[in-house]
């Protein structure tokens, strides 16, 4: 079986390509940043007119990388939801389309899927069951995963997710778009002891998170300390990733599982992995993650998981251009 992935979901067109055979055998990406970072964040109009004009010459160059050709393809998934609708909407007619016109399946794949399972991409790989930890600009989840398809939201951010407190933060600061990134470069200048920022949550039980007071938190920093910008970034980046690491040590308690699976734009964080892995080191947990290039969106991951479940027979019928926009990962089917 060779699948065909598609990511639109935001600000990166991703395509990938997964065989039974080869496993990965081509994946290509352009990101929008460039696009969007004079308007200091996504503008959805513009992310789906880009999309619409990157898809279908990556997806030329994917099958002539990987040297397959388009009536070799078995299905076509492409990112159904959570994300933008305009965005959403271009992968999933140009995959409902071309799956129409070959006569193969299509299915719509949920996005944080694709993230948890994006670890499975690497040759070490993690065995189940679970704890993942998925952190991206739109989420912050901890998630039991006893098997592929099988979903127990243990935790989630009651307002900001902590990539979007980066990129608030990013902003507070003047670092401009994408903020994550930016953030975590200007706190490798900063001292960890000059400010103490908050762990918001710790303090009490439970797997729930809020990011959204370590932003207000380095507003007032800021606006105290103009002249240390790389200290309050630092401090931000220390307080988010000992917070999450607190909580990821709690849900494998909670759970009692051995391994923790780390994925999403924010696990490409060194700071946070170097946390992580010593909470790991600590109490006997391996810690795994995606490549770097496969932590923020890509269309490889997507093409694993609608791969996993094109395999077990699902598809969408009647090949209807379908997104969900809100969607939870509780919803979906089993594998
Ligand atoms: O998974 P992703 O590409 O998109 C969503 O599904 O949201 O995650 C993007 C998020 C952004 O908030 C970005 O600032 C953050 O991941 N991010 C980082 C780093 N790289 C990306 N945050 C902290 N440190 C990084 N190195
Ligand atoms: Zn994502």
């Amino acid at each position: 079986m060779i699948t065909l992935g598609i990511e639109s979901s935001c600000d990166e067109t991703g395509i990938g390509i997964y065989s039974s055979d080869d496993g990965l055998i081509s994946h290509k990406l352009f990101s929008q940043v460039k696009l969007h970072a004079e308007y200091g964040g996504v503008v959805p109009e513009l992310a789906s007119r880009d999309h619409i004009q990157k898809a279908i010459p990556l997806i030329k160059d994917a099958l002539k990388e990987s040297n397959v050709k388009l009536n070799q393809l078995t299905g076509i998934a492409y990112t159904a939801g959570p994300g933008l609708s305009g965005a959403l909407l271009v992968g999933s007619s140009i995959a409902q389309s071309l799956a129409w016109g070959l006569g193969i399946p299509a299915l719509g794949v949920h996005h944080m899927e694709g993230h948890l399972l994006a670890p499975l991409l690497e040759s070490k790989k993690p065995k189940f069951p679970f704890v993942a930890l998925l952190v991206s600009g739109g989420h912050t989840l901890l998630v039991d995963v006893p098997r592929i398809g099988e979903y127990k939201i243990l935790g989630e951010s009651l307002d900001d997710a902590v990539g979007e407190g980066f990129d608030k933060t990013a902003k507070i600061l003047g670092l401009g778009y994408p903020g994550g990134p930016a953030l975590a470069n200007l706190a490798k200048k900063g001292y960890k002891n000059r400010f103490t920022f908050p762990r918001p949550m710790t303090d009490r039980p439970g797997l729930d998170f809020s990011f959204s007071g370590l932003k207000t938190f380095a507003r007032n920093t800021y606006f105290d300390f103009p002249d240390e910008k790389a200290n309050i970034a630092k401090a931000f980046e220390v307080a988010a990733t000992e917070t999450l690491t607190i909580k990821c040590n709690r849900a494998i308690k909670h759970t009692g599982y051995k391994t923790l699976v780390v994925s999403g734009g924010v696990s490409a964080n060194l700071s946070l992995r170097q946390s992580l892995n010593q909470m790991g080191t600590e109490n006997d947990v391996s810690v795994f993650y995606p490549a770097l290039n496969f932590c923020t969106d890509n269309g490889a991951m997507i093409a694993l998981a609608g791969h996993y479940r094109l395999l077990a027979g699902q598809s969408n019928e009647n090949y209807e251009i379908s997104i969900k926009p809100r969607w939870s990962l509780e919803e979906l089917l089993p594998v």
